[in-house]
């Protein structure tokens, strides 16, 4: 059993950049004092046999994100069990992968009924069902790719954690852009020197307004009293990032941001409760449900529709969550949200939320004593001031799995099956003892905001 002490857990971020994707696609301005050439990666090679998996949650993550890796890779990996309520999601899992009857259960604690039947569990359930099946399977001897967030409070991490470190466990938490050629580059880059020290950071991530409004106004993560704050929810993805960055502890937090545009005193005159209530601003509404889902039928996988037609998906409106006027949703999250950090070595990073934007993505600028480096979310651009040289890094030229996230959900089950086959969590660089610290500055961000005042961290 391994005991992860601070310095391990620096040493396996450190590692972290030393991916298994390598990063090749470099185009060089001007060559000389800057390096260009990616970092070598050490290769991992496939599993002899496929790694045993138990999906539990095969909605949008368990089904689409991960299972396909399995479909792709089948010699990697296999579903060998599935828990999944809803019969349709259970049986077109089960038909893909052949799951014996006795293996397909409707709710997570019925696997454990069973002897432990296979070497991992994927937990993909909704944020409020990790801890519990967390907890089960590690007693049960499973090793876990957890889905973010790790649990839904800072005891219950800590929990998941300690079990870990009991029973010596693989637990890889579902930070998938670590596993992206695009901040594997940023953080090689941060890592080298390049730009030499890290002085401060400004990075934005912006939801896209119709992401907004699908999953944190109408959906699952609308609510914090029901699910969680949106800056562990959505953004600790972007505080996971800002700590690998970095490679310091962060100190102290501050937050603000309010809910300021879906609320009912938004409401235009002549809306109503549903979009299909005859709504009487429907058609101007960016934020139309019928629109949105009848049709552009987008963001359809959270919707549960034996048949996808213009009559089921009016009828899943006319009762469903995603049907609601976006201004009377019972919504309580923010729709912006600015978040200061202060690290170790006095760096600061600035992260600003938002909800309200046209496109999605993240931006990055990381200052340095040397360069700087400016990420739009598709290439990064690294400068030195005093060679005043630049060059442009465009992932689109690198090893790159198709897959969501930038290719970061298959990247990061492509580490995962080796990391259990081979039992070496060093090949992830998102282990649970990694992201604890990244999960402590999404908590603290929101008391900070709560409470308004500045919140102090213990050094992770
Ligand atoms: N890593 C990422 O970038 C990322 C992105 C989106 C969502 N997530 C996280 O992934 C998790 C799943 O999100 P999703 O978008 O796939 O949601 P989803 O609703 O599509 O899938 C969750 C599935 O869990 C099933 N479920 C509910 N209760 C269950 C139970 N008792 N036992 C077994 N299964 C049960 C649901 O029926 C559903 O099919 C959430 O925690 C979410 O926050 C992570």
């Amino acid at each position: 059993m391994q005991h992860w002490n601070r310095r391990d857990i620096l040493k396996a971020m450190g590692f972290a950049t030393l991916g298994s994707v390598i990063p090749s696609g470099v185009v060089a301005k001007n060559e000389g004092i800057l390096s260009s050439e990616p970092v070598p990666s050490p290769r991992h090679p496939a599993p002899e046999k496929p790694v045993r998996v138990i999906v539990l949650g095969a909605g949008a993550r368990g089904w689409g994100a991960y299972s396909s890796y399995a479909l792709k890779y089948p010699g990697e990996m296999e579903v060998v069990g599935v828990a999944e309520p809803i019969p349709l999601r259970r049986e077109r899992i089960s038909k893909a992968f052949n799951i014996p009857q006795e293996n397909q259960f409707e709710t997570w604690e019925h696997v454990f009924d069973k002897p432990k039947f296979a070497d991992a569990l994927i937990i993909a359930t909704p944020d409020d069902l990790h801890y519990g099946p967390a907890m089960v399977g590690l007693d049960a001897g499973y090793d876990l790719l957890l889905e973010k967030p790790i649990a839904q409070t800072w005891q219950e991490c800590n929990d998941i954690l300690q079990l870990t470190e009991k029973t010596g466990a693989i637990v890889a938490v579902c930070h998938v852009l670590r596993y992206t050629p695009y901040f594997r580059k940023m953080k090689q880059v941060a890592d080298s020197g390049e730009i030499g020290d890290i002085i401060s950071i400004k990075h934005t991530e912006l939801i896209e307004h119709i992401h907004m409004t699908h999953s944190y106004v109408r959906g699952l993560w609308n609510n914090s009293d029901e699910s969680n704050p949106i800056i562990l929810a959505k953004s600790c993805h972007d505080t996971d990032i800002l700590r690998w960055v970095t490679n310091q502890p962060c100190k102290k937090v501050s937050s603000f941001g309010s809910l300021s545009h879906f609320t009912e005193s938004n409401a235009p005159a002549g809306s109503t409760e549903r979009c299909t209530d005859g709504c009487k601003v429907e058609r101007e509404c960016p934020f139309s449900a019928i629109k949105i889902y009848r049709e552009r039928r987008i963001w359809m996988h959270h919707f549960s529709l034996d048949e996808v037609n213009d009559e089921t998906i009016t009828r899943e409106l006319q009762t469903g969550r995603f049907g609601r006027c976006v201004y009377r949703c019972n919504n309580n999250v923010p729709d912006h949200q600015i978040t200061n950090f202060e690290f170790e070595n006095n760096i600061t990073a600035s992260f600003s939320l938002e909800g309200l934007t046209y496109d999605p993505g993240r931006i990055t600028r990381i200052f340095g004593s040397k360069g700087d480096m400016y990420g739009d979310g598709r290439n990064l651009r690294i400068t030195n001031f005093s060679g005043r040289e630049h060059y442009t890094w465009d992932p689109s030229q690198s090893r790159m799995f198709e897959s969501g996230h930038g290719g970061g959900d298959h990247g990061l089950m492509h580490d995962f099956v080796r990391a259990v086959a081979f039992q070496k969590p060093e090949i992830l660089s998102s282990t649970i003892q990694v992201s604890m610290a990244s999960h402590l500055m999404a908590f603290k961000a929101e008391e900070s905001r709560l409470n308004s005042r500045v919140e102090t961290m213990v050094l992770l």
